[in-house]
């Protein structure tokens, strides 16, 4: 299959120029310019007047995952369609441990939920629930088989939580075989007593969800793991950041020179705290953890991405519905399955929120949605750039179009909207996978289980 994109405004993390890019077999075979001249293409895309993004990476996601007594409403193949719809081509999921059950069971179990159903490639976080006898050699085996970067849990104390000499063990194993940690860093100690304490008081509606995991509880495990990753020398990634108290240590480590990697998330951006103030149970929308937080690390957030000190923004996309899975939560805000929807909406929402409100610039906007993700998990350069060579994933986007995101439109297999009725600027108008149109103006061209599993290479850093 031959493809020809005339005309586009290209865009990299460090380039922006008008081009035409040839593609044979699914990857950038050629740029350049009066390329229709040059070579005979099976079909051609008329870039002109919008830009190619390279395929957003979501180093983030939770697609048919088991967790406080359901599974997230989104599996493999209805999650990677709506992120196809949304410019993502490529995300990085979270396989999880069951404690007392090996790794690569685990991933066993993984890849099968994906095989057959994505629509997009994917790649796995291992996510380490248990220290044992045999953690050293499963991570080793893990490396081999492309899984290099590891969940570990500050919080969710028995079931996924992770204590002091084990992370420390897990740390030690990690850096030996050349992976990143990537960290939920809460208090689970402070969260559980916040909890109970709330629970005895008669404090049941989601919003005591938000007040049992203050800023300070995130801030306090930052600070633990940031020294611990100092002291082993295991690269660091700090996932779903939300405040300003964990920027603080991390620009802090910055002076004993680490260099500790942030991913941020949307709606750590650009939805706050007010909204578990809505009345009834509808604030269980937002119950997520860490939730949400004040307009001011919002813009702590922005600042950093546009300062480089966050890195990648991701979805954390882990969506139950409000009817028949939040409401499981009713009586009690402990029981609501954390988690929210939102694996479609990422690129366009830091388009217009970030890229037309100046608070990121073009670039900045490609290498957080894309680039540096590929960069600190191992894809890079398959991944994550314009290049010959690269996978011909690409995103032709209309800036100057509209987007309204709703429930009603929206490929989530989800029953409400996190941002319902924003209206914003930019269109996604095609989304390229290999070289393929495979998402033209919302019509889906895709197969089930044409998605590639990615074998990762080790962290090299972010550079
Ligand atoms: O509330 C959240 N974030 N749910 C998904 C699991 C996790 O901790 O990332
Ligand atoms: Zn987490
Ligand atoms: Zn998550």
């Amino acid at each position: 299959m031959k493809t020809l994109v005339t005309n586009g405004h290209i865009v990299t993390a460090t380039d922006d120029y008008v081009a035409d890019i040839y593609i044979e077999d699914g990857i950038i075979k050629a740029i350049g310019s009066d390329f229709t001249s040059l070579y005979t293409a099976d079909q051609t895309v008329d870039a002109e007047g919008n830009y190619v993004f390279p395929g957003g990476i979501d180093p983030h996601t939770h697609l048919d995952m088991p967790f406080m007594g359901t599974y997230t409403c989104d599996d493999f193949e209805t999650g990677t369609t709506a992120a196809l719809a949304g410019g993502t081509t490529t995300i990085i999921d979270y396989a999880l441990q069951t404690r007392g059950d090996s790794m690569l069971t685990a991933l066993d179990t993984w890849m099968e939920r994906a095989k057959g159903k994505a629509v997009i490639d994917y790649g796995f976080h291992m996510g380490v629930t248990d220290f044992t006898d045999d953690t050293d050699q499963e991570i080793k085996a893990l490396v081999e088989r492309g899984v290099t970067s590891y969940k570990t849990f500050m919080a969710y104390k028995g079931a996924l939580m992770l204590e002091g000499e084990s992370m420390v063990g897990v740390m030690n194993s990690i850096k030996k075989y050349g992976g990143i940690m990537a960290v939920h860093a809460e208090d689970g100690d402070t969260v559980d007593r916040l909890v109970a304490e709330n629970l005895e008081k008669g404090n049941t509606a989601p919003r005591y969800h938000y007040l049992s995991r203050p800023s300070s509880v995130e801030g306090k495990a930052a600070g633990e793991i940031i020294d611990l990753s100092y002291e082993t020398g295991c690269p660091l990634y700090i996932v779903h950041t939300t405040c300003t108290e964990v920027l603080e240590h991390t620009y802090k480590s910055y002076l004993r020179g680490q260099n500790v990697l942030i991913e941020t998330c949307p709606q750590y951006l650009l939805l706050d705290d007010s909204l578990y103030e809505k009345d009834g149970f509808e604030a269980a929308k937002w119950v997520m953890s860490p939730p949400l937080r004040k307009k001011h690390d919002q813009e702590a957030l922005w600042k950093g991405l546009a300062a480089g000190h966050v890195q990648t923004v991701g979805t954390d996309h882990a969506p139950f519905n409000f009817v028949g899975q939040k409401d499981m939560g009713k009586d009690s805000f402990a029981k609501i399955p954390n988690g929210a929807p939102g694996i479609q909406h990422r690129l366009e929402l830091m388009y217009s929120e970030g890229v037309c409100k100046n608070r990121i610039t073009l670039n900045q906007f490609v290498d957080v949605t894309s680039t540096a993700a590929a960069k600190i998990f191992g894809l890079f350069p398959q991944k994550g750039t314009i290049a010959v060579g690269s996978d011909a994933d690409l995103v032709i986007f209309d800036p100057k179009g509209k987007t309204t995101l709703s429930v009603k439109t929206h490929k989530h297999n989800c029953d409400y909207s996190s941002y319902e009725g924003w209206e914003l600027t930019g269109q996604i108008i095609k989304v390229l996978k290999d070289g393929r149109v495979a998402c033209d103006e919302g019509q889906m061209k895709v197969e089930k289980g044409q998605g590639r599993f990615l074998k990762r290479s080790i962290h090299r850093g972010n550079n």
